[in-house]
């Protein structure tokens, strides 16, 4: 299986799912995901990212209780946790948002590839138990933060349309205009 659709399609149709079927996700396209978030623009192209690829049930079923938001994990036969390493982007915005902008890559690349997620809050400064939780799980060192987890599979479930903000309530002509 291979990335066929267009990227306006892929864009436009991606949409956050939380049930999956139990079909297995074959590890060749766990491969295509990441490698899609390896091409991503990074903050001085320093590639901060690391990405952990989790199948066990027990790891997955403790990752579902991260946080009140998090228990759709549980369903995912498996969840990537992207996290961004502080020894290649010392600063912690610019790392995460270079992961961010890989994770968004990812989002993109799974619905291209007829497999759904949702992204999954970790890194939360206001909210900083999920990091705690997480990074206890794996033992993780101080200088990789995890940002957020992927649920990933075969979707078992659709979404209602999204009522998108209409582009022109967004865009602002040479300067800034406060808009309803
Ligand atoms: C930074 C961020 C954090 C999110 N955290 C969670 C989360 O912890 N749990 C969850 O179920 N959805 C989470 N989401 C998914 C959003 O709820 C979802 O993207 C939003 O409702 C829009 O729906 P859509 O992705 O289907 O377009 C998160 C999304 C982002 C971008």
């Amino acid at each position: 299986m291979v990335m066929q659709m267009e990227i306006s399609d892929a864009i436009k149709t991606r949409r956050s799912i939380r049930s999956f079927k139990k079909d297995p996700v074959p590890d060749d396209l766990l491969r295509q995901i990441i490698e899609a978030g390896a091409f991503a623009p990074s903050s001085h192209n320093t590639q901060p990212w690391e990405f952990i690829i989790i199948k066990d049930r027990t790891t997955i079923e403790k990752l579902s209780r991260t946080h009140e938001w998090s228990a759709h994990l549980k369903g995912a036969p498996v969840v990537i946790v992207a996290c961004g390493n502080l020894k290649k982007r010392d600063h912690v915005f610019p790392c995460m948002v270079s992961v961010a902008l890989a994770v968004e890559n990812m989002l993109l690349a799974i619905n291209s590839l007829g497999l759904a997620t949702c992204w999954t809050y970790i890194h939360n400064p206001e909210l900083p138990r999920a990091e705690k939780n997480v990074k206890e799980t794996f033992g993780l060192p101080d200088h990789i933060i995890p940002l957020c987890m992927l649920p990933i599979g075969y979707p078992a479930s659709t979404q209602k349309n999204k009522k998108i903000v209409k582009t022109e309530k967004i865009i602002h002509y040479e300067k800034y205009s406060e808009k309803s």
